[in-house]
């Protein structure tokens, strides 16, 4: 047996919780940056926020220009705000972007240098400034992973600084903050949530050796991950489709935030696969959020791998009680395939590349932008060449599942 788990010193779960926040950052020292958007920074909540580290006698400074999918520009524009302002730590409140930015912001404060500099795995050289992380979506996981991603508009791609110094110091999920979120961004970034899940669950396991953790910052299936991603595909099942009918309804809202982390738990170790690793050059070319993509590919990228582990994918549908213990692994893995789709669908995620968006003629670029990103085509269940990533990219674009299902 073997398992692995990299986490935040804290983790902090509920509604209210984020009235600590001020006490904690008065913990780190006096004074703080606060990374957020323009949204929140006009909402009384983040009134709130403010008036609770000066209350903790923190000075803050905030920066409130975060754009959604960060390009590289909002990070650069962060940084030369900051002027001779030293802080002891860094605040990320908002969606992932704003976590994002934080998270590199605390890399350059700390290592100086170009954000380039710190691209892939492995490459910031020691600790960075503690963070305090605080989600507003139900999504990424972001206040728990060790990944930032970076649209860098030079290069034309998402990229990821993926380092275990990146890792929040403190993740404060506190679903009151999601309450706001309208229907679409509820759907995609619980889409989100549920590929991160599964993509762990199913991610390829490798041999338990004792430097597995030091020479991959994602290292694949493992039962601690394993753990994690169970309880958020359990509650992304029970409460997404809820929280998309009803933003009010409080008990699917804490349901789902309870999901995101978990999921973010899982995924924070043992790492996604094909489904991120298309959606990068599919934004790219399509400007659609990180969620709808991800939520568009994963049936399909599910149908493709589930050859290489029917078991794992079997699991799953136990886990939210679909089918029943007298089916053979072949028919209970495809219905849990079978109910995201629909679960996807039932929520307005489109069901097809086309459908998102993507032009005919694209599917070649698809195939060979996904396979750069190396940390995830790694952890791909089956081993994927160009010719597997345009199988799932042809499939995903016309919306013939069914096509990947014998390959
Ligand atoms: N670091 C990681 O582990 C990780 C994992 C997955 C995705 N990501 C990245 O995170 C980003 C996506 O993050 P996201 O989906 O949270 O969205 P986001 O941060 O890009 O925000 C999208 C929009 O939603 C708005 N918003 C956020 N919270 C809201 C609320 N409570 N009410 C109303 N509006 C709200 C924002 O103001 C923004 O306009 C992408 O850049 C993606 O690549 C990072
Ligand atoms: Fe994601």
């Amino acid at each position: 047996m073997f398992g692995a788990l990299r986490l935040p010193h804290t983790i902090l779960f509920g509604g209210g919780q984020r009235h600590v926040i001020g006490a904690a950052a008065a913990r780190l020292g006096r004074r703080t940056l606060v990374c957020t958007d323009g949204r929140l920074a006009q909402l009384p909540v983040f009134a709130e926020l403010l008036a609770d580290l000066a209350a903790q006698g923190v000075e803050a400074k905030v920066y409130d220009g975060t754009i959604p999918d960060l390009p590289i520009e909002s990070i650069k524009d962060c940084v030369a705000g900051i002027g001779d302002f030293r802080p002891d730590s860094v605040i990320g409140i908002g969606g992932g972007s704003c976590i994002d930015l934080a998270k590199v912001v605390s890399v350059l404060l700390t290592h100086g240098g170009e954000v380039s500099t710190y691209y892939g795995e492995f490459a910031v050289p020691g600790p960075v400034l503690p963070l305090i992380a605080v989600p507003t979506t139900s999504g990424t996981g972001s206040e728990v992973t060790p990944v930032a991603v970076i649209l860098d508009s030079g290069r034309g791609t998402k990229i990821g600084i993926a380092s275990p110094y990146i890792i929040p110091h403190m993740a404060v999920c506190d679903p009151e903050l999601t309450m706001t979120c309208p229907k679409g961004l509820t759907a995609c970034s619980g889409a989100d949530a549920l590929a991160h899940a599964v993509e762990a669950y199913t991610s390829k396991a490798r041999p338990a050796e004792a430097m597995l953790t030091e020479q991959h910052v994602f290292i694949g299936k493992n039962l601690l991950s394993d753990h994690f991603a169970r309880l958020a595909v359990a509650n992304v099942f029970r409460y997404l489709a809820r929280a998309c009918a009803d933003g009010g309804d409080v008990e699917a809202r804490e349901g789902l935030m309870l999901a995101s982390l978990a999921a973010g738990c899982a995924f924070g170790t043992s790492g996604t696969a094909a489904a991120h690793a298309l959606q990068y050059p599919v934004g790219n070319l399509t400007h659609t959020s990180h969620g709808d993509g991800v939520g568009a590919l994963l049936p399909y990228v599910m149908q493709f791998n589930r050859s290489a582990n029917p078991q794992a994918f079997a699991e799953l549908a136990e886990v939210v009680d679909l089918g029943d213990a007298g089916m053979s692994v072949d028919q209970r893995s495809q219905l849990f395939i079978d109910e995201v789709a629909a679960l996807f669908a039932g929520i307005g995620i489109p069901r097809s590349l086309a459908a998102l968006g993507l032009g005919a003629g694209h599917e070649q670029d698809v195939a060979a932008g996904a396979l750069k990103a190396e940390r995830l085509v790694k952890n791909n269940p089956r081993p994927l060449d160009l010719a597997a990533m345009l199988n799932i990219t042809q499939a995903a674009f016309a919306g013939e599942r069914a096509a990947l299902r014998d390959l």
